[in-house]
């Protein structure tokens, strides 16, 4: 069961997965269609709804992707962020810990407060916003609830999915390709992954179950770099590229400088992330397509 199956990465884990797993798909407010995957809509913040999803659908494995994902919405609205990025999710673990099923829970870089860069396994989180937190707290009770639960820290990722969600580039490519000015921090640092890669990472995860890992991407980059480096492989020669400083733009959730994340521990059990122009490169050709 992929929850989230409508979201960026569930639906990149969906195609990743779909050829050696019978999948069920969820999705809260936006149906989706994923030829080969079942799907339903349910709202994992209603504890007796997932109980009937647990009780009905009888998973083999979980692969819990659904949240609320956007800081700024997390930092205004406390009570939903913790429903659904923590209550949620370890309600999750306590099905699967029932049901002595495999649990990988996709947590975030953003539980780091980007002072001490590049991350490991090792390193203490220390979140500073509410969606970090949220995310750190579903760690921890999730860790209680199902002690094998299997904890996979993803970077910043884009890719093109045809599901509602959408990562970071699809609008990128709008604005560029409209000429409009793009402000682009040139004092973020991320090291990004495809949605491809992070779904064949995840799909590692779920067969190597380690307790926590860490899917840092190959190269550690800045979000205006990131947008040079998309402007040259997707070809916008007239895209306008604003580089700039976080203190410059008002958002209304605290962001970190640098949360970099390693990779050693991934590497180990078989990971092999793409460079970030190879991943873009691959993308162009289904951009072009959807633009
Ligand atoms: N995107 C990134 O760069 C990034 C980086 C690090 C970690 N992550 C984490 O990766 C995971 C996937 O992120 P994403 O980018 O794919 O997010 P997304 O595109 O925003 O998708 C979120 C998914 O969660 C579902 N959802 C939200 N509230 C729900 C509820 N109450 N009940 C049931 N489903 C609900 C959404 O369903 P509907 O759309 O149908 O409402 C959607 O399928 C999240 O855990 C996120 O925190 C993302």
């Amino acid at each position: 069961m992929v929850t989230g199956a409508s979201g960026f990465l569930g639906w990149n884990i969906c195609q990743q997965a779909k050829s050696d797993w019978t999948l069920f798909g969820t999705f809260f407010s936006h149906s989706v269609n994923i030829p080969g995957v079942m799907l339903a809509k349910i709202d994992l913040t209603i504890f007796n709804d997932l109980k009937t999803l647990f009780r009905e659908t009888k998973p083999a494995a979980v692969i819990h992707a659904a949240a609320q994902s956007d800081p700024n919405f997390c930092q205004e609205n406390h009570d939903a962020s913790y429903r659904i990025n923590t209550e949620a999710a370890i309600n999750i673990a306590g099905f699967c810990s029932d049901l002595e099923i495999p649990c990988v829970f996709i947590s975030s870089d953003l539980v780091f407060d980007g002072l001490n860069p590049p991350y490991s396994e090792e390193d203490e989180p220390s979140p500073i916003n509410l969606y970090g937190e949220h995310k750190l707290m579903a760690e921890l009770g999730m860790k209680k609830r199902c002690g094998s639960v299997v904890i996979c820290r993803m970077p910043l990722m884009f890719g093109i999915s045809e599901a509602a969600g959408s990562s970071f580039l699809q609008p990128l490519l709008r604005q560029m390709k409209s000429g409009i000015e793009v402000n682009l921090f040139v004092d973020e640092f991320r090291t990004p992954l495809s949605g491809k890669n992070a779904a064949e990472g995840l799909m590692i995860a779920l067969e190597r179950l380690p307790d926590l890992v860490h899917f840092g991407g190959l190269e550690r980059i800045s979000r205006y770099e990131l947008g040079k480096l998309v402007m040259e492989v997707f070809n916008f020669p007239n895209a306008k590229l604003n580089p700039c400083r976080q203190q410059e733009i008002q958002m209304a959730a605290p962001r970190p400088r640098d949360v970099s994340l390693t990779n050693a521990k991934a590497l180990e059990i078989g990971f092999q992330p793409d460079a970030i122009k190879k991943s873009l490169e691959r993308l162009k050709a289904v951009a072009d397509k959807k633009l």
